[in-house]
């Protein structure tokens, strides 16, 4: 479709940087299609060791054999992950930590990106998409924390949208409590991963870690529907869809920015930073993305998990920060 007259614009920024990451051992979340795919693949092709995080068996074997055919990379392996299990994530970061000493690059990417008409829950009485994209991912974070840190020159990264960069926390309803939106849901949770990115940098200060985040673009992924959709949703679903070949991205196209964010110099990723199209987006600074809320929000969390997981509750990473440290966004 590039051929259609403007339809080049649409497709937004592409990723130039060549970097070999030979020996880096990147994870990267909700790798079993779209954006996550691609982006794995375009590791690959560059020598990184990937460890494709996904819950589903099945879907991800036959994936790990097309990228290691189309990029001739044997470093695909697979570790089981549902984000919507906190003991999941616990799992994993075991299974991980078994397995790999370093890790150069967590991509934190996968989400709840099908229309849902009615609230859902994870395993552990959270909205189904804030659960996914940010306790999920919390967690996960969290307890891959020490293995980051001693590794030199690593990065967090988060898959984000541009909506979350206006849209403040919802403090009286974060968990869609008394009222429900899947829009919404899925803002709350990319805004909680916000202000955890910059929460995360706060307390790293001193380690060589860099966390940024990324819009992706507007990008027509699998966007699945669920069974009980009413029929005119689904109807509007195919008209976007149309509409998204245009002037949407391909999933390729998607991952170009979250490539940048893995391979560009780490010297010149901005702390903290959010990027779009392959460079820096600047938004203005905000209320709730001051230190005492970012702090606020990750003492709730940490308090959520201990009550869900009792003894079982572990974080790797323990550490407190007065509040009146500079902040990153101010
Ligand atoms: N597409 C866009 O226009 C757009 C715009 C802004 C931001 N984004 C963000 O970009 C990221 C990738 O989205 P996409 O468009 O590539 O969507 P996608 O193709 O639907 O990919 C989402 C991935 O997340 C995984 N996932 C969902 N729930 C999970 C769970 N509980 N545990 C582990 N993995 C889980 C899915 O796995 P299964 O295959 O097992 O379901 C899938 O691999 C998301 O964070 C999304 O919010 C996308």
């Amino acid at each position: 479709m590039s051929w259609l007259p403007g339809k080049k614009y649409f497709e937004g920024g592409i990723c130039t940087v060549t970097r070999n990451m030979a020996n880096q051992v990147v994870i990267v979340t909700g790798s079993s299609s779209g954006i996550g795919l691609q982006t794995v693949k375009g590791l690959a092709e560059r020598n990184a060791t990937i460890v494709l995080a996904t819950r589903n068996k099945a879907k991800t074997e036959p994936l790990m054999d097309e990228i290691k055919r189309e990029t001739g990379n044997a470093n695909v392996d697979f570790i089981p992950l549902d984000l919507i299990d906190l003991k999941s994530v616990k799992t994993f970061a075991q299974e991980f930590k078994t397995k790999y000493n370093h890790l150069d690059v967590l991509i934190n990417n996968a989400a709840i990106t099908y229309l849902r008409s009615a609230k859902t829950f994870t395993k552990d009485g959270f909205e189904e998409s804030f659960g996914t994209t940010y306790i999920g991912h919390y967690y996960l974070t969290r307890l891959l924390l020490d293995t980051i840190r001693k590794t030199k020159n690593s990065r967090i990264i988060f898959s984000s949208t541009k909506s979350a960069t206006k849209t403040p926390l919802d403090w009286e309803d974060l968990n869609a409590e008394k009222k429900f939106s899947n829009l919404a849901a899925s803002v709350q949770g990319k805004r909680s991963s916000l202000m955890f990115a910059s929460e995360l940098q706060r307390r790293l200060e001193s380690d060589s870690v860099k966390v940024v985040s990324f819009h992706p673009g507007w990008v027509k992924t699998e966007g699945r529907e669920t069974a009980d959709n009413p029929t005119l949703v689904k109807i509007m679903s195919k008209i976007f869809g149309f509409f998204m070949l245009y002037f949407g991205k391909n999933a390729a196209q998607g991952a170009q920015t979250s490539l940048y964010c893995t391979l560009e110099d780490w010297d010149k990723l901005k702390k903290a930073g959010y990027y779009s199209d392959c460079e820096e987006f600047n938004y203005p600074p905000q209320e709730d993305l001051r230190p005492e809320n970012t702090q606020k929000l990750w003492d709730l969390t940490d308090k959520w998990i201990k009550e869900k997981l009792g003894d079982e509750a572990t974080f790797s990473y323990e550490k407190n920060i007065s509040y009146e440290k500079v902040a990153i966004f101010l």
